[in-house]
């Protein structure tokens, strides 16, 4: 494609975005897909002669944008807020068109320093004191390998450089219950073995229970294990619990454990000063890992990695063969050796757009915005018979169910997936189906691993009006999903 080609259709794909984006509301949020319907429009050999960029365009009108699940739709209320604010968008548009790689400074200097830049102004606006430095990495899964790997090294003295693994005590790594199931497989890949993995048991709140924590730490210690790291989090996925950070952190420097947090989703919520007390402690800790590319804004993917000794993790992750030295080595970050890839995106590109378009004052009203209608929603179900909120709304994210008096407790739990169900094929919203253990069930009769519907509220254009609209559609669906378990309503 030449410059010339590129610049028309250029404006006739920035033309379909916005307009995507313009029309996104009157389409149904979730995808009415099967499985292989896009496939089946493709042509199963590459094309030999070059296909018009018209054609393309055409392809993506007739059956892309009509098979989208649209994660950018305001009655987007399924897993989390994916926002893609256009000003991020442009700067990956900006990113791919420059065509640049990072291998190290040189290969692309504003690569590298707007990586440092932008990173200290997350830095800055979650509150972090100037002890931290911060990397891009592409998502919080690779991202909490890097921790792990790091802790495991910590632990065993560096025995990467001599026989590996082989040396050491039995390394341990310790997380919750609800923690993401990135933590088990960032720990499984770094050698730690499923036998080396601990899921501590959760509070009524779901955040971790310190107590059976330290007892697990302690049990491993007599047993001659070596505790390594402990994985806490800063908003859990399904019910966006809080761990208590400061007291997590007292017992990893007890026992000497690295400690990491994740605060993938949540860690957005900390440009707002008034929400930081839920990661009381996080200056006592030793890295954390935070998606700009959740709630804040940054179009997936930016997920940024923090730690405080970043010499111990280029001591980890560095390689440095003698072509890729150059006489800059050592004056500025090469950021190969903060992560795992050689060759880097310039994802801070897109960060550095969505900043400075937005500034952080929009940012911080969006998200307040956000809070406010998920404690709106809150009111509305608590003040409504029969509906219940199970875990606390510590953001944007309720966990409801809804046990009517005609439907017996047997039956809730299908009962709640064919109301969310009954939504989700509607195309009026989007929601997610969880299981949890429920704590007010815990002791009970009834078994307490049960179906909750997840309403995650937070995507960009979500207004009051939207969430109003939901409560409607939750009592509309709900009510003829009980009427259908009445025999008198076939
Ligand atoms: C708490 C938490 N941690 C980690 C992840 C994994 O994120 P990523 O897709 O960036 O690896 C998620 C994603 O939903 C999450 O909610």
């Amino acid at each position: 494609m030449t410059p010339d080609e590129f610049r028309k259709t250029g404006h006739e794909l920035i033309e379909l975005i916005a307009a995507y984006r313009e029309s996104v509301s009157a389409m149904p949020v979730r995808s009415k897909a099967q499985v292989g319907d896009v496939l089946g429009h493709l042509t199963e050999q590459p094309p030999q002669a070059p296909d018009s960029p018209a054609d393309l365009i055409a392809d993506i009108n007739k059956f892309v944008i009509p098979n989208l699940t649209h994660w950018q739709h305001p009655s987007f209320h399924a897993y989390f807020p994916a926002n893609a604010e256009l000003s991020g968008v442009l700067g990956d548009l900006l990113s791919s068109g420059l065509g640049q790689l990072g291998l190290n400074w040189q290969s692309s200097p504003p690569l590298t320093e707007f990586e440092q830049r932008t990173c200290d102004w997350l830095r800055q606006m979650l509150g972090l004191s100037e002890l931290w430095h911060g990397v891009v990495q592409d998502t919080a899964s690779t991202a909490t390998l890097v921790a792990l790997l790091c802790a495991r090294e910590r632990s065993a003295d560096f025995a990467q450089m001599r026989d590996g693994f082989r040396e050491s005590a039995e390394l341990v790594v310790y997380s919750s219950v609800q923690g993401h199931s990135s933590i088990v497989k960032a720990a499984l890949l770094a050698g730690f073995g499923q036998h080396a993995l601990r899921s501590c048991a959760v509070n009524d709140d779901f955040s971790i229970d310190i107590q059976a924590l330290r007892l697990s730490l302690e049990q491993d210690v007599a047993a001659g294990k070596k505790p390594c790291a402990i994985v806490a989090c800063t908003g859990t996925t399904a019910t966006t619990a809080m761990d208590d950070i400061a007291a997590v952190a007292k017992l990893c420097k007890e026992f000497d454990c690295w400690c990491h947090v994740d605060g993938a989703m949540a860690g957005s919520a900390m440009i707002l000063p008034e929400m930081r007390h839920l990661w009381e402690g996080i200056e006592q800790v030793d890295s954390i890992v935070f998606n700009p590319h959740k709630w804040l804004g940054v179009v997936f993917d930016c997920s940024v990695y923090f730690i405080r000794d970043k010499e111990h993790l280029v001591r980890v992750m560095s390689t440095n063969p003698s072509y890729l030295q150059t006489a800059a080595d050592g004056e500025a970050p090469n950021y190969r050796d903060w992560g795992i890839p050689l060759g880097r995106r310039f994802r801070a590109m897109k960060l550095w757009w969505m900043i400075r378009c937005e500034g952080v004052e929009r940012l911080q009203d969006r998200l307040r915005r956000d809070l406010e209608n998920a404690r709106w929603l809150e009111q509305q179900i608590e003040d409504t018979p029969h509906w219940r909120v199970i875990a606390p709304v510590a953001l944007q994210t309720l966990c409801v169910v809804h046990e009517p008096p005609g439907v017996g407790s047997s039956q809730l739990d299908d009962y709640t997936q064919r109301w969310c169900e009954a939504i989700n094929n509607s195309g009026q919203a989007m929601l997610t189906p969880a299981k949890v253990i429920d704590p007010v069930l815990v002791g009970s009769e009834r078994d307490p691993n049960i179906w909750m519907v997840r309403v995650s509220i937070g995507s960009l254009s979500t207004e009051r009006e939207h969430v109003e609209r939901l409560w409607q559609v939750m009592q509309d669906y709900s009510n003829s999903a009980s009427n259908a378990n009445d025999p008198k309503h076939p």
